[in-house]
C-alpha cells in the first residue's frame, strides 16, 4: 500500500514536469538558455553570428580585464579549482579572509562574509537575521532571492509600495509595534534601474527601530565613490545595518557578500545554514573579485565610461519614445506592457544582432512586461550606434 502511494506521488511530480505550461512555452519560443559559442568583451557568438551582449551585468567591463584574468588564473594554479566544502567543515583559506577584509574596508563596514553565490548571500541576509514573530518591511519589487530568504525566516511580511517612504510609514504605523523589525530594500532595483530612496526610507526605519538591509547587487561598482555602492552614494553608513550583494556583476566573478558590524557577521557565521552547509567560494573566483576591486580603485576610467555610455544609450531610447521606467542607472528596462509586445520586440533585436532578455509578469509587476538591458563600460561607440539602429527598427515594428 505504502509503495503504491509512493509510486503515484512520484508519477504526479513527473507529470507536473511534463505538463508544465511555462516550460512548454519556453521550449517553443526559446528565449532563454542560449549557448554562446564565444565571448570577448561585449561581443558574443550565437549560431555562428556575432552579436552585441546587452543584458549582461558586467557594468564596469572587468570580466575581460587582463589583471583580473591573470589574478584568477594564478590563484587557480596555486590553490586548485575548488574548496570542496564549507569553511565550517574543512576550513577557510587565506584568500577568503583577505577578500572579506578588503570588501569590508571598501564598503566602510567592520566585517564581511563571502559565499559562492550572490543568491546565497542575499537570501541568508533575510533567513538568518529575521525569525518567527519578527516583522519584515519589504519593498514590493524585491528580487527573488530576498523573497526566498523572507519565506525561510518565517517572519511576518509587510509589503510597502515600490520605493515609497510614505507607504512604508503607513505600513509601519499599523504593524505590531512590539515585534523586532527588519527593513529591506535593493540599493538599485535590478529590473527597474531605480535608486532606492535611502535617506527617507532609512530615517523612517530608524524611527521604528528597524534593522536595515540593502541588497546592493546592482549599486556596487555603479554608484558612490569608486563604485562603493548606494549607501556610500548617500553617505548613509550609520543608518544601514547590513549590505549584501553579488560578486557576479561589477566584480567580474561569481559569488556574494554580506557586510556589516563584526558582531552581526559573527552571528551569521554561527547561525546561517546557507553559510555553514555550503561550499566556500573557489580561489579563482575570490582572486578575480579581489583584482576587480583593486582595478575599481586604481582605474577610474571604467566607471566614467560606464556613465558616459549610460547617458548616450538612454538619450537614444528616449529619442525613440521608448518607456525606460525612469531608470536612473545602467540597468535599463524597456517597458512594453504585455508579453504579446515583448516577445516580437525581443526577437527583432535578436535578429538584428542585439542580445537582450525578456522579463514578463509575474517576474515583473503586471503591465510592466519588459525587455531588460544593461549597459557596460565596454560597449563601444560603434556598438551603441548599432544598438540604437536596432531599437529604432524594433520600435517601428511595434
Ligand atoms: C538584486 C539582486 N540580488 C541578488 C542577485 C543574486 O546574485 P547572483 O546572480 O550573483 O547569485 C541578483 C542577481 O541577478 C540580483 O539582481
Amino acid at each position: 500500500m505504502a509503495i503504491s502511494l509512493f509510486a503515484k506521488n512520484k508519477k504526479g511530480i513527473l507529470n507536473r514536469c511534463r505538463d508544465d505550461y511555462a516550460t512548454k512555452m519556453r521550449l517553443k519560443y526559446a528565449p532563454y538558455y542560449h549557448a554562446m559559442e564565444f565571448q570577448k568583451d561585449t561581443t558574443v557568438r550565437l549560431g555562428g553570428r556575432d552579436m552585441i551582449m546587452l543584458s549582461s551585468n558586467d557594468y564596469l567591463g572587468l570580466s575581460f580585464h587582463p589583471k583580473v584574468i591573470e589574478a584568477s588564473t594564478a590563484a587557480t594554479r596555486k590553490w586548485g579549482t575548488s574548496t570542496n566544502g564549507a569553511r565550517s567543515s574543512n576550513g577557510s583559506r587565506t584568500f577568503h579572509v583577505e577578500l572579506e577584509e578588503k570588501l569590508a574596508a571598501f564598503l566602510g563596514t567592520e566585517a564581511c562574509h563571502i559565499h559562492a553565490a550572490g543568491y546565497l548571500s542575499v537570501m541568508t541576509s533575510m533567513a538568518t537575521f529575521a525569525q518567527k514573530g519578527d516583522v519584515i518591511l519589504a519593498d514590493k519589487n524585491l528580487h527573488s532571492c530576498l523573497w526566498d530568504g523572507i519565506q525561510i525566516s518565517r517572519a511576518t511580511v509587510e509589503r510597502f509600495s515600490h520605493n515609497s517612504p510614505d507607504d512604508l510609514r503607513d505600513v509601519l504605523a499599523s504593524s505590531n509595534s512590539d515585534a523586532a523589525k527588519l527593513l529591506v530594500v535593493e540599493g538599485v532595483y535590478s529590473m527597474e534601474g531605480h535608486i532606492a530612496r535611502l535617506p527617507e526610507l532609512t530615517e523612517i526605519g530608524e524611527e521604528y527601530g528597524c534593522f536595515t538591509v540593502v541588497d546592493d547587487a546592482h549599486g556596487f561598482g555603479v554608484l558612490g565613490r569608486q563604485g562603493r555602492g548606494t549607501t556610500n552614494h548617500f553617505g548613509l553608513h550609520e543608518k544601514v545595518d547590513l549590505i549584501c550583494g553579488s560578486l557576479s556583476k561589477s566584480l567580474a566573478s561569481t559569488g556574494g557578500y554580506v557586510a556589516g558590524a563584526r558582531d552581526v557577521i559573527e552571528y551569521l557565521r554561527t547561525n546561517s545554514k546557507q553559510t555553514i552547509f555550503s561550499a566556500a567560494i573557489s580561489a579563482g573566483q575570490a582572486a578575480a573579485a579581489m583584482a576587480a576591486l583593486e582595478v575599481m580603485q586604481s582605474e577610474p576610467q571604467h566607471l566614467e565610461r560606464l556613465w558616459a555610455n549610460t547617458k548616450k544609450y538612454k538619450a537614444i531610447l528616449k529619442g525613440l519614445g521608448l518607456d525606460i521606467w525612469e531608470s536612473e542607472t545602467p540597468a535599463v528596462p524597456i517597458v512594453l506592457g504585455s508579453k504579446e509586445r515583448v516577445y516580437p520586440f525581443w526577437k527583432t533585436l535578436l535578429d538584428k544582432g542585439i542580445f537582450t532578455v525578456m522579463s514578463i509578469a509575474p517576474a515583473v509587476p503586471a503591465g510592466k512586461d519588459l525587455v531588460r538591458t544593461a549597459i557596460s563600460a565596454l560597449h563601444t561607440d560603434e556598438q551603441i550606434e548599432k544598438i540604437g539602429e536596432a531599437m529604432a527598427y524594433a520600435a517601428k515594428k511595434l
